[in-house]
């Protein structure tokens, strides 16, 4: 039931992190015996903007409304709500995490909890002192988005000239660390197509590290591109490469079963307080700003927008989700739209 290979690709962080183990026993035991969903990990934007211009950025869209950002007692707060519902792992991620002044001091309230804390970042702002400064608050995770191991390639996707040589240093700072390295990779038509995904792959493997595969997803800087889909044969290169010995899928480290986990074992807090299933699927289930993370949790259990489970990236490969709950969101300006608000779902409860 549990997968022990992907198990295995998470080796070092379990090794050194073995006071989570309880937690992660009180999880199956909810889940297995008790029967309850069981938040494990949740992605907190903790800053919209970013200093990199993607043009594929799914955070593009979760970045325009007006008022503050989350503030630390607010992220604290989330953070606190998750450990309740079971979370073991919170990701930092953005807009880009290491922009936000806060950051430390979240990873550090998050260790107090017992919980696994990760960041996701462009590493433009990764120098010797903040890589120091966030092992010292206790960060587990520096997970560097990479999407090309050619330096110039690398540099255009990100609309930052210098970005690889910086994220090359930056390699090499985390590991006088305890920080645990990962990568993160965007797999595209074109990539797959011409070998730059495994490239990347085997550069991660040559580091021994594990790396995160997301297949293209038509959300943000390409909402309302179906082009970017992966096709059928190139999805089939995605499965293939997932399954290396580094590769995995956000997929991949679920309690049980390989699929997707988005609203039913993860969440995603935007920088403005939005709880959706995942940073691909714009769909708010309410704000933390109106009401308890817990009670939002349960209307997204009560709501799922899949009862059945799905075994892959429903966002990137799923035909009819993305028919029913992606394409009607490529119009709107104004996302996340709110579930009730969703035309698909209205039309579903209202028969
Ligand atoms: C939105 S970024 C935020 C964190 C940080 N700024 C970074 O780039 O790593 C999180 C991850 O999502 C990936 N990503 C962004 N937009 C995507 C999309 N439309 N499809 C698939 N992956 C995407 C990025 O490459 C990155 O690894
Ligand atoms: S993917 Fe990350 S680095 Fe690129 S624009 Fe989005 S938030 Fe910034």
């Amino acid at each position: 039931m549990i997968n022990i290979n992907n198990l295995w690709k998470h080796r070092k962080l379990l090794r050194n992190n073995f006071q989570i183990v309880p937690r992660v026993v009180q999880d199956y035991y909810r889940l297995l015996v008790l029967k309850q969903p069981v938040l494990r990990k949740v992605d907190i934007a903790v800053i919209a903007g970013c200093n990199a211009k993607c043009p594929f950025c799914f955070a593009a869209t979760l970045e325009n409304e007006e008022g503050p950002q989350l503030s630390l007692p607010e992220i604290q707060g989330i953070v606190t709500e998750a450990v309740k519902l079971g979370a073991i792992a919170v990701e930092f991620i953005g807009g880009e995490p290491l922009m936000c002044r806060h950051l430390a001091d979240a990873v550090r309230f998050a260790r107090r909890q017992n919980v696994l804390t990760s960041t996701t970042t462009n590493g433009l702002l990764l120098t010797h002192k903040k890589i120091h400064e966030l092992n010292d608050a206790g960060l587990n995770v520096i997970q560097i988005s990479l999407d090309s191991a050619d330096h110039r390639e690398h540099d255009a996707s990100r609309g930052v000239p210098g970005c690889y040589a910086k994220i090359m240093q930056a390699i090499e700072w985390i590991r006088e660390t305890d920080i645990e390295l990962m990568l993160s990779t965007v797999a595209t038509n074109e990539n797959l197509s011409n070998d730059g995904v495994m490239k990347v792959v085997k550069f991660a493997e040559h580091l021994d590290v594990p790396i995160t595969v997301n297949p293209a997803s038509k959300a943000g800087g390409w909402k309302g591109n179906a082009n970017v889909l992966l096709t059928d044969e190139n999805r089939r290169r995605f499965e293939q490469i997932v399954q290396t010995s580094h590769a995995r899928w956000a997929g991949q480290v679920n309690f049980l079963k390989e699929g997707c986990p988005c609203g039913k074992e993860v969440i995603y807090v935007t920088a403005y307080g939005h709880v959706i299933p995942c940073g691909f699927i714009q769909i708010s289930y309410g704000n933390i700003r109106q009401e308890p993370l817990t009670q939002i949790w349960d209307r997204m259990q009560e709501h799922r927008l899949m009862q059945e489970d799905k075994n892959t990236c429903i966002a990137a490969f799923d035909k009819a989700f993305i028919k029913d709950y992606i394409d009607p969101l490529d119009r709107r300006e104004d996302l996340p739209v709110y579930i009730h608000d969703h035309p698909t779902y209205k039309q579903k409860v209202n028969g």
